[in-house]
């Protein structure tokens, strides 16, 4: 109880409380065509040009956004940021319901995460 009530809290300050507005699809394709995302994370964000670049392609809608958002705040946020040059400098003009409509565009496209039982 007290766990969940202070993630609620840690999440909200950083605005992920927000996810519940209706992400675009189609906008979120745009974005990532206009800044050429495939030009490291490869053919439909599903082919990485080298391993160093994460697939993107099926990923959770709201682990990308969450993903896209620790760049954006930086790892000043020790908690929640992350520390990337590439990314970093990648999500620096992204609004947050820009970063949720790529996050519903990224968990559109197929993918071949696989759960190894
Ligand atoms: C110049 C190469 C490059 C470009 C262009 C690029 N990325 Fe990345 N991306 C990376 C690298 C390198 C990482 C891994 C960074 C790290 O270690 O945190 C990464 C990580 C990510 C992650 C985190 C994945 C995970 O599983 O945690 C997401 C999401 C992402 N990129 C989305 C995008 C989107 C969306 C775009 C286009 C707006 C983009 N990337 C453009 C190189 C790139």
């Amino acid at each position: 109880m007290k766990v969940a009530l202070v993630t609620a809290v840690l999440l909200s300050s950083i605005g992920l409380a927000n996810l519940a507005n209706a992400a675009s699809v189609d906008k979120g394709q745009a974005l990532v065509e206009k800044a050429n995302c495939a030009s490291c994370h490869g053919a439909g964000l599903n082919a990485p040009i080298l391993p160093v670049y994460p697939k993107l392609a099926g990923q959770y809608s709201d682990y990308i956004y969450y993903a896209l958002k620790a760049y954006k705040v930086g790892n000043g946020n020790a908690q929640y940021g992350r520390n990337n040059a590439i990314m970093g400098s990648q999500v620096l003009a992204f609004s947050d319901a820009d970063m949720q409509d790529i996050g519903a565009y990224i968990a559109s496209l197929p993918g071949n995460f696989v759960i190894k039982k």
